[in-house]
Order: structure tokens, then C-alpha cells, then sequence
């Protein structure tokens, strides 16, 4: 099960993730997150990204093929993938489809998670994440038991320093430009499935299990 999660930032990729990969046991790999554990351990690949990842900017496509691919050569990717964030542009698409044919195998699913801006904007500049296990929360709509802390793991929630409002109108200023190019291209493949990601996050789910079977 080779799959893409698609989607403006704060469609509910991540979120949704987390309930795919338990359900169909694939990794998830969100190259958004390969790059704040990065900056994180202060790595090399860490500071060339976040100076564009604090603007709101697509880190460089070569860049971000590099990583993908090499991710997606690990063991635990040969019966499947979910990837979430990754391709982001026409250029990474096409890039993924040739390492992917390399290796015979291809796209076998794209959901495309539709949200509209105001709801984004509201859900990112209330999210919050925890540091220890990734989980996401909302400071008004979903808020934790106990402030601050995760009710899963007992983690401590910040707020990703790319969630600020003027950030986050750029973040989808700057998917609508770069992104929104991939419904069309994913259209063209016939592997696109057009998901309502404002109907609350047990139908959403739903939804996609109806697409993936
Ligand atoms: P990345 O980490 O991928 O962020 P993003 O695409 O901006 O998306 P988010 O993670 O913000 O949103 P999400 O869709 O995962 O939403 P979530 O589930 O958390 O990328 C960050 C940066 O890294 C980029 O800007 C870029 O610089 C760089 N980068 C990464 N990949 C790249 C690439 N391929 N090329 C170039 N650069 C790259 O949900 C959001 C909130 O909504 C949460 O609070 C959640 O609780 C809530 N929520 C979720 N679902 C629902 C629902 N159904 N109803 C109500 N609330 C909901
Ligand atoms: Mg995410
Ligand atoms: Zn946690």
C-alpha cells in the first residue's frame, strides 16, 4: 500500500496519519517532521531547513527528494508507505514517480484532504504538539485533560514556531502556488481520492477507509 496524504497545511495529514498507520501497519513518513528532529539535534540538514520552514517557504526540492527517497530504501517501507508532506511540489512528484518505477513499484493512492482557509488558520495557530510522542491538540477545540501536558504520554505541548498567524497565511499562500498543482497532476495518474477534512476526525477517517478499502 503505497499511499500520499495531500492537503494545506492543518488539513488533519498528520492527524489522520497516526490513525492510518495503526490501521494498515505502513510507516508513516512526514518529511516535515524528518526536518524538526533535525533542527532539534541541530544537524546540518537542520539548520538549512528551518530558516525556510520559519518563513513558511518550501525547503529546496533537491533537498527534500534526497531525504524521502533515501527514507523510503529502509527496510520497513517494502510492503508500504504513507507519506505525509511529501511531494510538495510538481518537480518532487515527478521525482518520487521515477525513483518509485526504479523500483517497480508506484502511487497507488492520493488523499486529498480539503479544508477551507479560515478553519486552517484557526486550527494552526491553536494547535498544539506534544515534544515526546507527536500527538496534536487544539488550545480551544480540543483542548488537553491538564494544561500543558499530554493525556496520552504525559509529554510537554508547545506550539510549532511555524504556527503563527502571519507564517501560516504564508504556509498557504504558498501551498495553494506550489501544491495545489499536485491535485491535477495526481488527477491525470487516476490515483486522487477527494476527501471533506471539516466533517470532524471519526468521519474523515471513515471516509478514507472507505477509499482504501
Ligand atoms: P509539515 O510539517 O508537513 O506541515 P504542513 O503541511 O504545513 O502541515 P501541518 O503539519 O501544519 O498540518 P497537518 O495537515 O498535518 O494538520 P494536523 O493533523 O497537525 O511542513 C512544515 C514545513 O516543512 C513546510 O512549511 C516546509 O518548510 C517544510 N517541508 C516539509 N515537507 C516539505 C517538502 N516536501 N518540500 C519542501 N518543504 C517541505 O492538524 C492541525 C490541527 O487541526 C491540529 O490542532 C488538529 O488537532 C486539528 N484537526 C485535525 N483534524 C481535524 C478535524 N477533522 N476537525 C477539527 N480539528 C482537526
Ligand atoms: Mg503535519
Ligand atoms: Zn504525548
Amino acid at each position: 500500500m503505497n499511499l500520499i496524504l495531500l492537503g494545506p497545511p492543518g488539513a488533519g495529514k498528520g492527524t489522520q496519519a497516526v490513525r492510518i498507520v495503526e490501521k494498515y501497519n505502513i510507516p508513516h513518513i512526514s518529511t516535515g517532521d524528518i526536518f524538526r528532529e533535525n533542527i532539534k539535534k541541530g544537524t546540518e540538514l537542520g539548520k538549512k531547513a528551518q530558516e525556510y520552514m520559519n518563513k513558511g517557504e518550501l525547503v529546496p526540492d533537491d533537498l527534500v527528494v534526497e531525504i524521502a527517497c533515501s527514507r523510503l530504501l529502509e527496510e520497513d517501507c517494502k510492503e508500504g508507505f504513507l507519506l505525509d508532506g511529501f511531494p510538495r511540489t510538481v518537480y518532487q512528484a515527478e521525482k518520487l514517480d521515477e525513483f518509485l518505477a526504479a523500483h517497480g513499484r508506484k502511487v497507488e493512492h492520493v488523499l486529498d484532504i480539503a479544508v477551507e482557509k479560515e478553519e486552517l488558520i484557526t486550527r494552526l495557530t491553536g494547535r498544539l504538539v506534544c515534544r515526546a510522542c507527536g500527538a496534536s491538540y487544539h488550545k480551544v477545540n480540543m483542548p488537553p485533560k491538564t494544561e500543558g501536558v499530554c493525556d496520552t504520554c504525559g509529554g510537554e505541548l508547545y506550539q510549532r514556531a511555524d504556527d503563527t498567524k502571519e507564517t501560516v497565511e504564508n504556509r498557504i499562500e504558498v501551498y495553494e502556488a506550489q501544491t495545489k498543482p499536485l491535485v491535477d497532476f495526481y488527477e491525470k495518474a487516476g490515483v486522487i481520492a477527494h476527501i471533506d477534512g471539516a466533517t470532524g476526525l471519526d468521519n474523515v477517517f471513515a471516509d478514507i477507509v472507505k477509499v482504501l478499502g
